[in-house]
């Protein structure tokens, strides 16, 4: 049996940080409003010179160097990412030009918050199925440039960030199952009004950054995170007390501590980086598994769920051995 197995992993913060006490300075908000409602206390963003391509680049360098992988091994390049550098081409090709690999596909996936969970499906279809034999798979984001700084009920929400993950073909363990969903129904629950087609006059600039309807987004979320990895786990004929981590999506710690309760995971077991990180959308889940790997709370041989909502609805769960 053939597996796609986590062979390395990596992830890229951009240097400047923005504390709560820094958006004191810039809104009508508070520390203490940001903490309890949220659990953020900072978060990162990118540089003037920093765009999605290029902290995924970090990322992935970080992530192949620890699998030993060049880029001429590479079988496939996914970027999940809604804040792409440009429209064309996607950030995956710009990732794969910078790399120096020629010729394997490199593509974006958009599913907004889950679209590491997305890549990992991909790539993990492609390898098992004899596509190739090695997948980076990145979640970036550089949510700073459509977040709406005028907006204290999203902007304190979001950050910049980069996780990538290097898959490799194994016959030893690796992911176990991969469940994604969407559902359109919930379109203006979040989302940036302009786009594309729709229109970037640049008249209509705050048409372009993120609008969210939180409360509404926070209940579905929680319900979500519990459905999809009871489905998961009930996939594999396992429970969930034979998971030893819990990553969820890093969008509010209250999402986080609700869907583990509900699941009955213990918060020991459970990794958040939300507090340092913010919500990275689809960088959260490789940004906050890279640091659990590297301060050696993930070991080799470990079980980990990861699950991740966003806008779309998007959802989708992974569980894998590392
Ligand atoms: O990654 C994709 C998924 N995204 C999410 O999962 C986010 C889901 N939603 C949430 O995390 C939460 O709904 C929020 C953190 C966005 C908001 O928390 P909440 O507990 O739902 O607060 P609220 O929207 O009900 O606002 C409560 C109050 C309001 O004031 P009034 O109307 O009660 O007087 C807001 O105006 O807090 C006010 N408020 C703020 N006050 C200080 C909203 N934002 C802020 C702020 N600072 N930044």
């Amino acid at each position: 049996m053939t597996y796609a197995r986590i062979a390395g992993i990596g992830s890229y913060l951009p240097e400047k940080v923005l504390s709560n006490a820094d958006l004191e300075e810039m809104m009508d908000t508070s520390d203490e409003w940001i903490r309890e409602r949220t659990g953020i206390k900072r978060r990162h963003i990118a540089a003037d010179d920093e765009t999605t391509a290029s902290i995924a680049l970090n990322a992935a360098q970080r992530a192949m160097e620890m699998a030993g992988v060049t880029a001429d091994e590479l079988d496939l390049i996914v970027v999940g990412t809604c804040t792409p550098d440009k429209v064309i081409p996607a950030a995956a090709c710009i990732v794969q030009r910078r790399l120096g690999s020629v010729g394997c596909p490199a593509v974006d996936i958009n599913a907004a918050c889950s679209g590491f969970i997305y890549g990992l499906d991909y790539a993990n279809r492609y390898l098992r199925t004899g596509g190739g034999k090695t997948a980076l798979v990145i979640g970036a984001e550089t949510l700073s440039r459509i977040t709406n700084w005028d907006d204290r009920t999203t902007a304190v929400l979001f950050g910049d960030g980069a996780g990538a993950a290097v898959l490799q073909a194994s016959d030893k363990p690796g992911i176990l199952a991969t469940h994604i969903h969407s559902n359109g129904e919930y379109e203006d629950l979040l989302q940036t009004r302009n786009g594309v087609s729709l229109g970037f006059d640049a008249s209509c600039t705050p048409g372009a950054y993120i609008e969210m309807n939180g409360n509404a987004v926070f209940k579905r979320a929680v319900a979500t995170f519990d459905s999809m990895a009871r489905e998961t786990v009930a996939d594999l004929d396992g429970h969930l007390e034979d998971i030893d981590w819990f990553i969820p999506h890093q969008a509010n710690m209250r999402i986080i501590t609700a869907a583990a309760k509900k699941l009955g995971m213990p918060m020991e077991r459970v990794i958040a980086t939300v507090d340092e990180h913010a919500n990275t959308s689809a960088a959260s889940i490789p940004l906050a598994m890279d640091l659990a790997v590297r301060e050696g709370r993930i070991k080799r041989g470990d079980k980990i769920l990861m699950a991740a909502f966003g806008a779309g609805f998007t959802w989708g769960s992974a569980m894998l051995e590392f």
